[in-house]
């Protein structure tokens, strides 16, 4: 697909069928996920890939019961890795490993969608608590859960704001 295409066919899509998506597949999203740009290249993120129905069903209680995390035969939880970027010290703990993180989550969403695949960005969840299910380490924060598949339902497109309400020239 054409880049354009691609980003053009995006949409957030929560209604997923259980046709299980091929390992090849999924290694190519990853690869794709860390090909994004990264502060001083330091790659400052790392992605857990959840399968397992059981913890499936415990991060959807995490995330205000989005139903969606479970259908989904697979879950990919996107985390900034603090530890990975301090050579950049507060700016890098505090932005860079997140902007990593989430530059990485846009990979997936657009390659998910020429894969012909469905995804969605769920950021509202509770992070404590995803850590504790997960067992994520101190200093690494997960910042998106994303789950992936195939989806009979297509969402519409969602409606945008009129680009000249958030483009400034020159100056705010
Ligand atoms: C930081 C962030 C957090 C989000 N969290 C959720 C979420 O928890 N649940 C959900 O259904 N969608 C979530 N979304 C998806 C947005 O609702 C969606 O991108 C927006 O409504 C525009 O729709 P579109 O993605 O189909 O273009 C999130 C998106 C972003 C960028």
């Amino acid at each position: 697909m054409e880049l354009k295409e691609v980003i053009r066919n995006r949409r957030s899509v929560r209604s997923f069928s259980s046709t299980p998506i091929p390992k090849t597949i999924l290694e190519e999203i990853l690869l794709s996920a860390n090909l994004a740009p990264s502060a001083g290249n330091l790659q400052a993120r790392d992605f857990i890939i959840i399968e397992d129905k059981h913890i499936k069903e415990q991060l959807c209680a995490a995330a205000l019961n989005q139903m969606f995390l479970i259908q989904a035969p697979v879950v990919i939880a996107v985390c900034a890795n603090q530890k990975r970027i301090a050579p950049y010290g507060t700016r890098g703990k505090e932005l860079f490993c997140i902007q990593d993180a989430s530059a990485a989550v846009e990979h997936i969403l657009l390659c998910a969608v020429d894969y012909g695949l469905e995804a969605c960005w769920v950021g509202a969840f509770d992070q404590r608590i995803v850590s504790k299910i997960l067992q994520i380490p101190p200093e690494i924060i997960p910042v998106a859960l994303i789950p992936l598949g195939y989806s009979t339902k297509k969402s519409k497109a969602s409606k945008r704001k009129d680009i000249k309400e958030l483009v400034h020239r020159n100056h705010w």
